[in-house]
């Protein structure tokens, strides 16, 4: 069912310090800021040779990962990505098998404009996983 890994996301409490440590300590190629107000998160991505790494930070009141960055004030990885062809039979799958979405159950535009669940973490060792349905090859 799941195919490349997407993206590993890790929440950060300094977004700008987060970017300078991996664009000069390691090196990599970093995008600027992105604000998703609908998400509420700011965003940047270090792009890799095979993956990219989502650095978070919350944005607004209400942010979904304030509660994470709380409870986990350095930071923390806080979920992975692994694509899909079809959300709509991976959700039907997963729901078969026991494992639960969170929210509503449906998919939403995630942050890079394509359909994406989030799946609970008890139900995968204890990590939270989103799945984004990328565009068959
Ligand atoms: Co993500």
């Amino acid at each position: 069912m799941i195919g490349r890994l997407n993206h590993v996301a890790i929440v950060v409490p300094d977004l700008a310090a987060a970017a300078h440590m991996y664009r000069t300590s390691l090196g990599a190629k970093v995008t600027e800021q992105l604000p998703l107000p609908d998400h509420g998160v700011t965003t940047v991505f270090v792009e890799l040779p095979n993956t990219k790494i989502e650095l978070l930070h919350p944005l607004g009141a209400g942010s979904p990962i304030q509660n994470f960055l709380d409870n986990n004030p350095s930071g923390g990885m806080h979920h992975v990505c692994y694509e899909v062809v079809d959300i709509h039979s991976a959700i039907a799958q997963l729901v078969k098998d026991g494992a639960r979405v969170l929210g509503d159950g449906q998919p939403k535009t995630g942050a890079h404009g394509l359909p994406v669940v989030f799946l609970h973490p008890k139900d995968f060792c204890g990590t939270l996983v989103e799945l984004e349905e990328i565009k068959a090859a």
